[in-house]
């Protein structure tokens, strides 16, 4: 893989405008967008298009769950685009559905196990009888046997899912920081080099580049990052 590829820029802005700009600012340091719900609902999937034209790879972050006939069809729709990963929910249902109606596109299904704002009291709240990371872990299950192409998980997750993933299975994982890096409103968070040694295939970087005051120098450095751990 191209380890360009390996970083995946988030698009977290408020409209096509801004992201149209920071896609210039950042020409061939990247080549891989997320676009979630912020830009999706502000006209981002048919910017998602523009990138694609573009050659730019797209992941989709939009989450979906519905009863699987509508699950597929609006995969049925985003396959069409042209983008490379969706994200749904990890409800057997939701992921039989997805992947099923991806078949003979380049579009790939990545399931959400449990989101990371979830506690194991939240998980309660809910109604579920798991810790989160027994409900991670037979998520990740379900989602390998249903035939899933990867999932999204936090660096500290990657390590005891890179077991449980069948091999071709990708993880793709937010939360990263390079050293010195703001937090922000990140808890567990990992170096890019830590995150790629934990067997995490793709990182996801959203304020450490976008609010960078060279988001160009802050994006080569960490592929540069990216680069060193993978050697
Ligand atoms: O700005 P930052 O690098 O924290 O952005 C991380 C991106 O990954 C955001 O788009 C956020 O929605 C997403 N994300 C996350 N944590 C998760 C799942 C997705 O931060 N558990």
């Amino acid at each position: 893989m191209d380890v360009r590829n390996r970083l995946i820029v988030a698009l977290d802005l408020p409209s096509v405008a801004s992201a149209e700009a920071m896609v210039e600012t950042l020409g061939d340091a990247v080549s891989f967008y997320k676009i979630g719900y912020q830009l999706a609902f502000a006209g981002g999937l048919s910017f998602a298009e523009t990138l694609i034209r573009a050659d730019k790879r797209v992941f989709l972050d939009l989450k979906l769950h519905d009863i699987g006939n509508t699950v597929a069809k609006g995969v049925e729709s985003v396959a069409k685009l042209g983008a490379t990963f969706l994200t749904v929910h990890s409800y057997p249902q939701t992921m039989h559905a997805a992947v099923d109606a991806r078949k003979g596109s380049g579009l790939r299904i990545l399931a959400v196990t449990v989101l990371t704002s979830y506690d194991d009291a939240d998980l309660a709240a809910a109604g579920y009888d798991f810790t989160v990371p027994e409900l991670v872990a037979e998520r990740a299950a379900q989602a390998r046997d249903i035939g899933v192409d990867g999932l999204v998980c936090s660096a500290e997750e990657a390590g005891k899912l890179r077991t449980i993933a069948s091999a071709g299975m990708v993880l793709v994982t937010p939360g990263i920081r390079p050293a010195g890096a703001e937090k922000g409103d990140q808890k567990r968070i990992m170096t890019p080099a830590a995150a790629i040694s934990a067997g995490t295939d793709h990182l996801v970087v959203g304020r450490p580049i976008l609010e960078a005051p060279d988001p160009k120098a802050a994006a080569v450095a960490i592929v540069a990052e990216i680069a060193g751990a993978t050697r």
